[in-house]
C-alpha cells in the first residue's frame, strides 16, 4: 500500500500529546536537554502511543512498547521518508532511505568491508589501529583532555583514512564535512546565510574530490581501501554501484559511522574517569593481553572492555529513537494507526527494559559478562534491527573496544589515570552524546 501524502497528526489521530511542547519547535528542547526525563514521561503517558512534535520532522507517534522493535523489520513500514530530513547529506540513493530490492542492491554491494572478515581483508582494522594508537599516545601525554573532542577526531580520521584521504588533508575534509552536517538545520533553500546553502557548497567540494577517488579506483583493479571496495562490490545479481550511488553512500557512511562511535567511546572513557574500579579493570585486562582486537572473533580476550562498550551503549544509545513511516495500518490495543503515520521506535526505552535489564538505570558492565547465550536482536537494538540493522556494527564494536584497550595500556605505560568529578550530562538529538565541556578529564599521575 502507498503511503498517504497528507501527514497524519494529532488533528487526524486523537491520541495523547506529550506535555511541554512549544509552538513551532515542539518538543525539541525537551529531547535535547532532558532526554531521559522525556522518555520516562512518554512511558508514563496514558497508553502506549503518544505524539511528539520535532521541528524539521513534524509529528511523530512514539510507540513505547517493546513490540515497536518489530517495526524495524519494515513489513508495514518504509524507510524512504528519512531522505526528507537529510537529503543534502545522503542524497537520493543512500541505503538507509531505500526499501526492498533497491535497498538489497545498495546494501549487498557496499557490505564487503564491513563484515567481520572484510574488516581485516580491506585494511579497515589496520587503519583503525594506526589512528587510535596515534591519537591515544598524544592524548595521554597531556594533563587535561576533552574526551568527546578526542573521540570525535579519532572517529572522523578513521572514516576519512579508510576512504583514502591523506593525513595532510584530514583537517580541511573535517571542516567541509562539518559544514555539510549543518545542512538539514532550517529551511532547505540554497540561499545565504542558510546552513543549507553552505552545505550544498561543501557537498560540491567533497563530491568533486570523491569522484576523483572513484575514477582512480575504477581505473586501477588493484586499488585498496573503502572506495575501491565500493567500486568492486556487487549485489546478488552481480550488479555494481553507479558513481552517484557510491557518492551518496560514502556521505552516509561518514554520517552514520563517526559521531555514533565517537559518542560511545567518550561515554566509555567517562565511566573510566569517574569510576576508579572500572578504570583499573580496563587497565588490568589491557596490560594482561597483547595486540588490539581486529575482528569480533578477538573479543573473547577483552571481556571487560566489551562489557564496558555494551553497557555504555545501553545507557546512552547514540540513536535514541528511529522513525519509520507506516505503509499499512498498525493495530495497537484496538486503536488503528493509519498508513502515512510517522512512528518512533524509542531505542532509549528498549535499552532500559527492566525485564531484560534488572536495575535498568544502573551502570553495571558485569551484566554482560559470563552470559550463556548469544546476544538477542533486542539486546543490540541500539543498532536498529531488520534489513537496516547497522552496516557498521562490527566496525563500531571493534573500534570502541580497540580504543579502550589502547587507552588502558597507554595509561599504564605513562603511570597516569583519567579523573573527572562526575559523569557528563547528556546532550541529545539528533544524537545522544556527553556534554562536550563536561567531558573534560584530567590526566593525573597515579
Ligand atoms: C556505536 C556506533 C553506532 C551506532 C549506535 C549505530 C546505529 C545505527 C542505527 C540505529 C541504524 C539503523 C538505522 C535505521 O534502521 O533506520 C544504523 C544504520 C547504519 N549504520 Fe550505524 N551505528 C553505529 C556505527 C556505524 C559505523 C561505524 C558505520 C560505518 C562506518 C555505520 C554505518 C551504518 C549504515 C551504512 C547504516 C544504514 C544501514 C542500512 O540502511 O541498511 N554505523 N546505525
Amino acid at each position: 500500500m502507498q503511503a498517504q501524502t497528507e501527514p497524519v497528526t494529532p488533528r487526524t489521530l486523537n491520541l495523547p500529546i506529550l506535555e511541554g511542547g512549544l509552538p513551532v519547535v515542539g518538543h525539541i528542547f525537551k529531547l535535547v536537554r532532558h532526554q531521559a526525563e522525556t522518555f520516562r514521561q512518554l512511558e508514563k503517558a496514558p497508553g502506549p502511543l503518544c505524539w511528539v512534535k520535532i521541528i524539521g520532522m513534524g509529528w511523530v507517534l512514539v510507540y513505547t512498547r517493546r513490540e515497536s522493535f518489530d517495526l524495524f523489520m519494515n513489513r508495514i513500514t518504509t524507510s524512504v521518508r528519512l531522505v526528507d530530513q537529510a537529503e543534502v547529506i545522503i542524497g537520493h540513493t543512500s541505503m538507509v532511505a531505500a526499501d526492498g530490492a533497491t535497498h538489497r542492491h545498495l546494501r549487498k554491494a557496499a557490505s564487503g568491508p564491513f563484515t567481520p572478515k572484510g574488516l581485516t581483508m580491506s585494511g579497515v582494522s589496520a587503519t583503525m589501529e594506526e589512528v587510535i594508537n596515534a591519537r591515544v599516545e598524544a592524548m595521554v601525554t597531556r594533563d587535561e583532555v576533552t574526551l568527546l573532542a578526542e573521540t570525535q577526531r579519532a572517529a572522523l580520521d578513521i572514516i576519512f583514512r579508510i576512504m583514502g584521504i591523506p593525513e595532510s588533508q584530514l583537517e580541511v575534509w573535517g571542516e567541509k564535512y562539518t559544514t555539510l552536517l549543518m545542512g538539514p538545520i532550517g529551511p532547505h533553500l540554497a540561499a545565504p546565510p542558510l546552513p543549507y546553502y553552505f552545505a550544498t557548497r561543501a557537498r560540491r567540494w567533497l563530491d568533486e574530490r570523491l569522484r576523483g577517488y572513484i575514477q582512480g579506483a575504477r581505473q586501477n583493479p588493484d586499488a585498496k581501501g573503502l572506495v575501491a571496495e565500493l567500486v568492486r562490490g556487487r549485489d546478488d545479481e552481480g550488479k555494481g554501484l553507479s558513481d552517484e550511488e557510491i557518492l551518496d553512500n560514502l556521505r552516509l557512511l561518514v554520517l552514520a559511522g563517526h559521531e555514533t562511535t565517537a559518542s560511545v567511546m567518550a561515554w566509555m572513557a567517562s565511566y573510566m574517569a569517574t569510576n576508579p574500579a572500572v578504570q583499573e579493570r580496563v587497565i588490568a585486562e589491557a596490560t594482561a593481553t597483547e595486540g588490539l582486537p581486529q575482528t569480533p572473533a578477538d573479543m573473547g580476550r577483552f571481556p571487560y572492555a566489551e562489557a564496558l562498550f555494551r553497557e555504555s551503549l545501553r545507557l546512552h544509545p547514540p540513536v535514541a529513537m528511529q522513525n519509520r513511516e507506516l505503509t499499512a495500518p498498525l493495530e495497537v490495543d484496538g486503536v488503528t494507526v493509519p498508513a502515512g503515520t510517522t512512528v518512533g521506535v524509542p531505542i532509549w526505552l528498549l535499552s532500559r527494559d527492566p525485564e531484560l535489564y534488572p536495575d535498568p538505570d544502573a551502570f553495571k558492565p558485569e551484566r554482560w559478562i559470563g552470559r550463556d547465550h548469544k546476544l538477542t536482536p533486542l539486546e543490540t537494538a541500539q543498532f536498529g534491527g531488520g534489513p537496516h540493522f547497522c552496516l557498521g556494527y562490527h566496525m563500531a564494536w571493534v573500534e570502541a573496544v580497540m580504543f579502550v584497550v589502547s587507552l588502558g595500556r597507554a595509561l599504564a605505560r605513562e603511570g597516569k589515570r583519567l579523573q573527572m568529578p562526575r559523569m557528563p550530562s547528556e546532550n541529545a538529538f539528533p544524537l545522544t552524546r556527553p556534554h562536550r565541556e563536561e567531558s573534560r578529564a584530567r590526566l593525573v599521575r597515579g
